[in-house]
């Protein structure tokens, strides 16, 4: 099979067994949008908990949940609406219109970093044909905001807003409350699923580049100054790491995550640990391993906020694709937060190892002689004396008063004291590093990892190996029929699985065994358990191992048991 009819065959099966299909198709569909059947939707909530999971083991990070609607402003703060930006170019033959880097793919190293100009020589240079109409000739490529704009409320009272283009806006509005509730103590994350929005110019390859999509972010906070230091050599696995080509580091195949950061390749520390649980994660739900490699950004390719980043690239059908984005985001956000608000709020304590003593001269205005001179006045004049700059006085002296007048002070009415003050620490912007996954392409690598074909009695037969962490349905219960009571033990079973903590289970009655069989196998249940003639007499079923096609004879009790504790592979 060409790799070209595999995928076909794989996009027909996740549309027909219910996994993924195109939205909207009885209006004839709209590209960037999908929708997750019956099968898919399970796959995503499973894979979206043990991402909650992953992340929230670690003990110091919580779940928030955010609009999906954002004020302007706060996007206007974030850089967004300025600078979230992709080059399209349109055809000047049939006006079709593309993201311009798309097309020049083959032609350039790094086409993401092509500015507008550079882009329209690259075009005219290399002859880049239109690849709807085939002709040579465009229009001169422009950037084009990816937000979709939107208006809340109506009429005078109307503003404008868009939908998030990412989650972790979110994050950086409830900074405030998050630091509240770790105890004004870094470091501290906050995570968030849930749907971002990017009016992406030409969306192609499948479910890859949608216009609505499942996103799922951490923002860490930490202090720049004292990030916190992880253990990396716990892990021995050997990475494929793409590093910057200006960093000076070559490209390797096989060095731990301690390794690569050790040696500088990897600059930060909690970016380099950001890393290494990213990589745990996509091995823990079955991506391969062997298909995963980390690429660092080069300077021009960095997103506004970034100033350093690397994409985790997964292998399959459509070549190497991003599907975690990893970024230092220093503190960009909350800074421009903090000015753009107004707010005082977005800021962290940090105590010095030691008290400093702040040494400085100050104005000490002399009250026993302020007071009578001024009387009902002195006070303003008091204050209107602490405010000038004992560097610069000059007499004769006139102050203004905060009430309007100007009132001459002689130099018996103050004197310049030097004074200390301890301080104990400083207000600080912490930074943030941040992964941020694109679940459906994750979703989409993942059933291409695990789907296989298998030649049985002649016949192409599909399955897809998903793990128990993420396999849509544990377990199907097959009545071999339905009269002699097979199907209302069948139901009971069902029953009483679907109450086990996290089990989901279905039943199937319809067709022949091995047709269930083979519907099971494609979608990914590891488990088929066939209640028989044997299971009126003895309480027995039999269980078959979707990989190896195995079968074993255990009770209802030991079933519902090791299904329960998820050990059916121990029964083997
Ligand atoms: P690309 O370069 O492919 O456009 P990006 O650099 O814009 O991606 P990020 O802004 O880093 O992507 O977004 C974080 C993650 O969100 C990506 O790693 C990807 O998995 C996912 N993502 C981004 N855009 C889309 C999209 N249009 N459809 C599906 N997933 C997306
Ligand atoms: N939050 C990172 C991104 O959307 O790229």
């Amino acid at each position: 099979m060409t790799e070209e009819q595999r995928l076909e065959r794989l996009t027909s099966i996740l549309k027909r067994r219910g996994v993924i299909l195109p939205s909207f198709e009885i209006y004839g569909g709209m590209s960037g949008l999908i929708d997750y059947g019956p099968v898919g939707a399970r796959i995503k909530r499973k894979i979206i908990d043990s991402w909650i999971n992953h992340w929230m083991e670690q003990g110091d990070i919580v779940e928030i949940d955010s609009p999906t609607i954002t004020p302007e402003s706060v996007l206007i703060a974030s850089g967004h609406v300025g600078e979230f930006n992709d080059l399209m170019i349109e055809c000047l033959n049939c006006n079709s219109v593309f993201r311009a880097d798309h097309l020049i793919e083959g032609v350039h190293e790094n086409p993401e970093s092509v500015n507008s100009n550079e882009m329209d020589d690259i075009y005219s240079k290399n002859r880049i044909k239109c690849p709807n109409c085939q002709e040579i000739g465009w229009n001169k490529s422009k950037p084009m905001n990816l937000m979709f704009k939107t208006e809340i409320g109506a009429m005078k009272s109307q503003r404008i807003a868009y939908m998030r283009p990412e989650t972790a806006q979110g994050m950086f509005m409830l900074f405030p409350s998050l630091y509240r509730h770790f105890r004004q103590k870094l470091p501290f994350g906050a995570i968030q699923t849930g749907k971002g929005y990017r009016n992406e110019i030409s969306p192609r390859q499948g479910m890859i580049r949608l216009r609505e999509f499942n996103m799922a972010e951490l923002e860490y906070f930490i202090d720049p100054e004292n990030p916190p230091l992880e253990d990396l050599s716990k892990s021995s696995d050997q990475i494929n790491f793409i590093p910057d080509p200006e960093s000076g580091f070559q490209n390797i195949s096989n060095m731990t995550f301690h390794n690569a950061l050790e040696n500088g390749m990897i600059k930060h520390p909690t970016v380099a640990s950001v890393l290494l649980k990213t990589w745990l994660f996509l091995i823990k739900i079955g991506i391969k391993g062997d298909k995963i490699r980390f690429r660092q950004h080069t300077t021009d390719e960095m997103a506004h906020y970034a100033s350093d980043c690397w994409d985790c690239e997964i292998n399959g059908e459509y070549g190497w694709i991003e599907c975690v984005g990893i970024a230092n985001r220093t503190c960009h956000d909350l800074e421009l937060h903090q000015i753009h608000s107004g707010s005082n709020s977005l800021k962290a304590w940090r105590d010095f190892d030691e008290p400093q003593i702040e040494r400085k001269k100050i104005i000490s205005p002399i009250t026993s002689i302020i007071g009578p001179q001024f009387k009902g006045e002195a006070k303003f004049v008091i204050e209107a004396l602490k405010e000038l700059d004992f560097k610069n006085i000059n007499f004769p002296l006139l102050v203004e008063t905060s009430n309007g007048n100007k009132v001459e002070v002689t130099n018996d009415m103050f004197e310049i004291k030097d004074i200390e003050t301890t301080i104990s620490g400083e207000w600080f912007f912490p930074h943030v590093i941040e992964p941020a996954f694109g679940i459906d392409r994750i979703i989409w690598h993942l059933l291409d990892h695990s789907y296989k074909e298998i030649k049985k009695e002649g016949e192409d037969y599909s399955v897809l190996t998903l793990n128990d962490l993420v396999c849509p349905i544990d377990a199907v219960i097959l009545p071999l029929f339905d009269k002699d009571g097979m199907g209302k033990i069948a139901n009971e079973i069902t029953k009483k699985a679907n109450l086990l903590s996290g089990i989901r289970v279905e039943i199937d009655t319809s067709k022949s065994i091995g047709r269930r069989y083979a519907r099971a196998d494609e979608i990914g249940i590891p488990w088929s358990v066939t209640v028989d003639h044997t299971t009126l007499e003895d309480n027995s079923l039999t269980i078959r191992r979707r990989d190896d096609q195995i079968q074993i004879r255990v009770t209802i009790e030991d079933f519902l048991i090791n299904l329960s504790n998820k050990t059916i592979h121990n029964l083997f």
